[in-house]
């Protein structure tokens, strides 16, 4: 049998392990700049430069929000097969797959 304070402690350090591996240092605001030029710029190549729509629909934060958070990120990640709409895994993380859809869906430039 454990000493009761040692069997505490781990209870404890098993209890903050999970919050430790969920916790994410925030993107650095060069990261956070580089990011918005690519969904202006990159994205919107296709989907226009205000997300209004062109070779790609437009991606207005009405519709944004008819995603949760985490699948419109993985459909940025995994692009959208047989359309034009390419996967961007090699060039995002998961994370930034996550802020780019935060953005679209709370901080939308097309707020209809
Ligand atoms: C080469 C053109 C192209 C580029 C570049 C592109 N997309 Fe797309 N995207 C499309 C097309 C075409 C569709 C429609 C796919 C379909 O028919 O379901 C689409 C669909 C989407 C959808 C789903 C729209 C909806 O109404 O459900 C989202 C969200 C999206 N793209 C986000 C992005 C983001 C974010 C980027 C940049 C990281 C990006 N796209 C870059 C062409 C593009």
């Amino acid at each position: 049998m454990l000493p009761l304070t040692l069997r505490f402690s781990l209870l404890a350090l098993s209890c903050m392990l999970p919050l430790a591996a969920l916790a994410e240092t925030p993107l650095s605001t060069e990261r956070v700049t580089e990011l918005e030029t690519l969904l202006y710029q990159d994205c919107g190549s296709c989907h226009g430069m205000t997300l209004r729509g062109g070779l790609g629909p437009a991606l207005p934060e009405s519709r944004m929000n008819a995603y949760s958070r985490d699948g419109l990120a993985a459909l940025i990640l995994d692009g959208v097969k047989g359309t034009a709409m390419p996967g961007w895994d090699g060039l995002l993380t998961e994370q930034e797959a996550r802020w780019i859809a935060d953005h679209l869906q709370n901080d939308n430039p097309l707020d209809e």
